[in-house]
This record gives structure tokens, sequence and C-alpha cells, in this order.
């Protein structure tokens, strides 16, 4: 939620700050500002909606010589996307951008209040700043002025500071929101909220832990309580652009096929499957899994659940994150732990996190982003390796997800032989085949681009499956709700007849994911009994089916993981394309934001 960036050098300083808040707008998009501070003086612009707002608001400013900038893309949560509640949030003389939330807000705004302090916006951030100008008074020193404003704060941020008191010095902080600071050779300073606009731009980078505070100017960068370590940064910009696909979301679901290849290289191998980052060790003494995470993490959580019980016969629960933190579960130490994030920075997956690692449990983080707040938190990790995933709607962060952990079910019934060497290798056979499969899905975009003006009404989507055809069937109205806006919700196939039906009528849609290889005429059945009520049915199968009234043909395959994989394409395709026809604008849908780092 929301992106930050910040910069000093001799560069044109706002072209670099609006360039590395467009690398961002994924994160937030309601609203965009900025500070630049030459000179010792502070120029600061802010513009309500999407980044272009703020582009042409600035667009005859510009900066000649060294200088320090601060910006910031906002997601709103407190208080209304307008330009007063747009960040940069200024004092008399300072300057500050923020990502979190500040929980102890209330109290600090009414002491200043108190004192006579006038604050212009509704947010939680603009305490920082008029907290910071207080602490001058007394202070007199501008670093012992923030650290003592950071020190009064509860709750998460990451925090950029500019003030007319310390020329071209930015001061920052970080705890529970992610930050990098990076640099180069010729001696620039980048902050970001993600690795992405800083790729291209700085040759090293340094994850900070929470808890960090400091300052950097040209003469140099200071960090408590933990020295700043910086690791060299790799990556080209060209991976993070969209390639002449119209949009994020659309390359993401062609990239499937290629980065589902790098999930698997080294790991599946011709007769077993290989992890690396779980030992031994780290293994013995489990007995059962709990998974945890949210929204589509979640529902690929659900799908391996069918796969642990099935293949290794552990005993699976799967929470989802938000939930599990006030149920006062109860957890024992025979259960391995997992959180599924695409982010990492999930605040509802992260604090489910803590509280198993309290508890003694062993935890593992499927997750995408590295040095990510989940994955330093967790005791092992497996990165997923699906490369930055941009559309705010989960594409091949959720193929790749799903894809480790059916590799990490066979893992554990391996390790519990709890199947034959046999069907282990007639597992990792259909598993080679998975790229090819989602190679293949994409050729029914065009049917799908079609299909789509059918699909742009109703009151209403039914996506019905059984077994893992069920979490994609959650997965697929999750999907469509996101970008379309249209009202869609996934079920079990069986369950109709226990009340959804009643809604049955020719303007409810009834998506029904009929796979061959998996209780193929149960779901007939179902399908059936929602056709003899009216409901349109869009079926997508392998097999022709005579009461449905629009068709998806799938290719034939001898195992349900293949199906899936390619149900899922079809799905992802064709609520991309309802939502292009309905004029959204599908990478950057309504009220949502990539990573959700509040409650
Ligand atoms: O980064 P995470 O995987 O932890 O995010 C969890 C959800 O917020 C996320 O999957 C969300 O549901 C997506 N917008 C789905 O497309």
């Amino acid at each position: 939620m929301c992106g930050i960036v910040g910069y000093i050098g001799k560069r044109e300083i706002k072209h670099q700050l609006i360039e590395g808040l467009r690398e961002l707008e994924y994160r937030g998009y309601d609203s965009a500002g900025i500070a630049v501070m030459q000179e010792g003086e502070i120029r600061a612009f802010k513009a309500v909606g999407k980044l272009a707002n703020l582009e042409e608001k600035t667009k005859n400013f510009e900066t000649r010589g060294l200088g320090a900038g601060i910006g910031h893309t906002r997601w709103a949560t407190h208080g209304k996307p307008t330009e007063l509640n747009a960040h940069p949030h200024m004092g008399e003389y300072s300057y500050v951008v923020h990502n979190g939330i500040i929980e102890n807000y209330r109290e600090i705004k009414e002491r200043l209040e108190k004192e006579g302090v006038q604050f212009l916006s509704q947010t939680d951030t603009e305490v920082i700043v008029h907290l910071f100008e207080k602490e001058m008074e007394t202070k007199g020193d501008p670093f012992d002025a923030f650290k003592s404003t950071i020190d009064q704060l509860d709750g998460a941020y990451a925090v950029l500071l500019l003030t007319r008191k310390a020329p071209d010095t930015i001061f920052f902080a970080r705890k529970g929101s992610p930050m990098i600071i990076g640099r180069n050779g010729e001696g620039e300073i980048f902050f970001a909220s993600s690795d992405a606009p800083l790729i291209g731009e700085a040759t090293e980078v340094a994850y900070m832990e929470d808890g960090t505070v400091g300052y950097v100017s040209p003469e140099g960068l200071h960090a408590e309580p933990v020295e700043l370590q910086f690791v060299p940064l790799s990556g080209d910009k060209m991976t993070a652009q969209k390639g002449g696909y119209r949009f994020f979301m659309e390359k993401e679901i062609y990239e499937q096929y290629q980065v589902i290849g790098d999930t698997m290289i080294g790991r599946v191998l011709d007769e077993d499957i290989l992890f690396e980052e779980l030992d031994e060790a780290f293994l013995n003494g489990i007995e059962r899994i709990k998974l945890c995470a949210c929204g589509t993490s979640y529902h690929a959580a659900l799908t391996s659940s069918y796969l642990f019980e099935r293949q290794a016969k552990m005993p699976v629960n799967v929470e989802i994150a938000s939930e599990f933190r006030y149920k006062e579960p109860l957890l024992t130490t025979d259960t391995l732990f997992v959180v599924i994030s695409q982010s990492g920075e999930t605040a509802d997956t992260l604090e489910a996190l803590k509280m198993a690692k309290e508890a003694g449990l062993k935890t593992l983080a499927i997750c995408n982003v590295d040095n990510s707040s989940i994955v330093r938190l967790a005791d092992a990790t497996i990165l997923t390796r699906a490369g930055i995933e941009k559309g705010v709607a989960s594409t091949k962060a959720f193929a790749t997800q799903v894809m480790v952990l059916w590799m990490l079910s066979l893992f554990f019934a391996k390790k519990r032989q709890t199947i034959p060497q046999e069907t282990m290798l007639d597992e990792l056979r259909y598993m080679s085949y998975v790229p090819k499969v989602l190679q293949k899905s994409l050729e029914v975009h065009e049917k799908c681009r079609r299909l789509s003006k059918r699909y742009l009404h109703g009151h209403g989507f039914f996506f019905i499956g059984r077994d893992i055809f069920f979490p994609l069937a959650l997965e697929g109205a999750l999907k469509l709700k996101e970008i379309s806006y249209l009202h869609a919700e996934g079920y079990p196939a069986g369950e109709m007849k226990h009340g959804p039906i009643a809604l049955a009528d020719a303007e409810l849609f009834t998506i029904a994911l009929m796979p061959k290889t998996l209780l193929y005429d149960k779901t007939k059945s179902n399908v059936e009994e929602l056709s003899a009520r009216d409901s349109t049915i869009l079926a997508i199968s392998p097999e022709m089916f005579e009461l449905a009234d629009d068709f998806i043909l799938t290719h034939p395959h001898k195992h349900p993981m293949l199906e899936f994989f390619e149900m899922m394409v079809v799905e992802q395709l064709l609520s991309m394309e309802i939502a292009i026809r309905l004029g959204n604008d599908v990478d950057m849908p309504r009220n949502l934001a990539k990573s959700v780092t509040v409650e």
C-alpha cells in the first residue's frame, strides 16, 4: 500500500521521482506528490488521481544541479483521496512521505493541537512532520529531532523526511513497511518501497531492518542501530516493462509458461523433488501442516490442501490470515506453519507468521519477493521465482505458488513414503508438461476475447468446480470481480443446491469448470441442475456438453493438475477480456493495491 521514493543527486529530480513513482504506481494510485529541495528551498506538488495528473501539474517545473527529493503514490487509509490528504505532508519548513499506519496518531495529534499546531489533512502521516518540528524546538539538531519523533510512533512505517534545516539531506526510518536504499558509482542515492524503481539506476542496495533510522546527504550515510549492508542489485529495466502487451496483467499471463520453468529448475528432477531450502533437521518431527495466506495466495493454499492430504497423507488445515490472527488458534509444535504471499509484505500474513513463531512452530514462507519482510522472518523460504508481478490481479504469482505447493506435497510424500515410486515418477512426468500446457492454453485467447462481449451484464457469476477445481473457481471469481467490478462468487459445485441455486435464472452466468480427470459426472450433474433453472452456462471442459450455452474447449490431459493449469489460464484471459471491454484499467483496478501492508 502506498509507494515512496527518494533521490539525492544531480540529475533532474522531478523526473527521477516521477519515474520511480511510475514503477510503484501499482501499490496505490489515489493521489501522488513530490517535494524537491535545492539550495535550501523546498517546492512541493500534489495531485489527486493517477500519476499522469501530477506529471501535468509539474510540467513547467524542473531542477538543475544537486538536490534532494521525496515522492509518494497513495492508497488511502486515513481520509479520502483528496489533494490535502496526499503526501508529502508539510510543516513550517519540512515535508514527509510515509507508507504504513501510525496507530497512535490520534493521541499525538490531540497533544500537538493543544500546543497550537494546525493540521491540514485527515491523515495519520501529518503528525510526523509536526512532531518533528516540535522536537526541533527543543533538540535543535535535525537528526536528534527525527530520532525522537520516530521513537514516539507506534505502528508500521517507512518514512522519508526533508527539512530546510538540513540541505540536501533525506532522513529515513523503517518499521514494518518495506523500504530499500540504493546507490551507484555516480554518488547518487535512491530510496524506494521495492526494487523496481532502482533497477537500472542503483548498482547496490540495502534492505533496511525494522527499527532502522538514519540520514543521507552527498557527504555520507548514517544508519542506526545497525549499519546498512549493501548487496549488488541485478535485473534490467526491460523485464519490468510491458513488452508490447496492452497491460502488465496480459504480459504476466503470457509469461507463465516461462516462469513456471524457473520455479521448477533444480527442484524437479527426473526421479525426485529437491528443495535445497529445506534440510532434514528442519523437517524432523513435522506431522501436520497449517497453511496461512490471503486472497489469491489463500486459493493456492486451499488447492494444495487436497494435494498434501492425498499424496503425503498429512493432516492439513488452511487459514485466512486475517481470521487466524484473532481466533486464539491452538498451535502444536509438530505443525509446519506455511505462509504464502506474492509480495511478502501482506500485514495479516506477516502477523500470523509472527504468532506462529512466538508459539514455537517451525515456519516456512512461499514467496515471490526475496528479502521481503515475510521472507526475512520465516525460518525457511521457498521462492516462487515468478519475476516482478505488476498487475494488481495476481496471475503468474498464483501459478508459481501452486506449482511450489504441488512440488512440496510430493516432497513430503516421498519423505513419508506415502506414494509408490512409480506414482512419483508419473507425477514428475506430468509436472514437466506444465510449461507446455500453459503455453498451449493461450490458444483460447481469441475465443475468450470474442465471448467476453456476452458477459458484460447480468446479476452475477457463479464459478463452480469440485476438489482442486473448487479453489480454482474461487480464484476465477476473485479475478473477475477485482478487475471487472462484476459480482462473482466461487462455489463447490455440489454446494449449489444448498442455497445459491435460488439465484439461478437466465441473467445468472455459471462458469462451470468440468475437468475430465476428476469427478466429471458429479460436476456435470450439478451443472445440469443449474441449467434446468435457466442459468446461462459457460462450460470449460475438454468434453463437449450439450446443455452449455457457451463452450471453451480445453485440451485432453491425463492429470488433474494439467487440467487445473489450463483452466486457470482460461479464467485469467476471460476475466481480463471482460474487464477490458468494460473499459477498466486492469492493472490498476479501483480500490485495490498490490501490496496490502495494512490490516
Ligand atoms: O502479496 P500477497 O500474496 O500476500 O497478497 C494477498 C492478496 O492481497 C492478493 O492475493 C490479492 O487477493 C490479489 N489482488 C489477487 O489478485
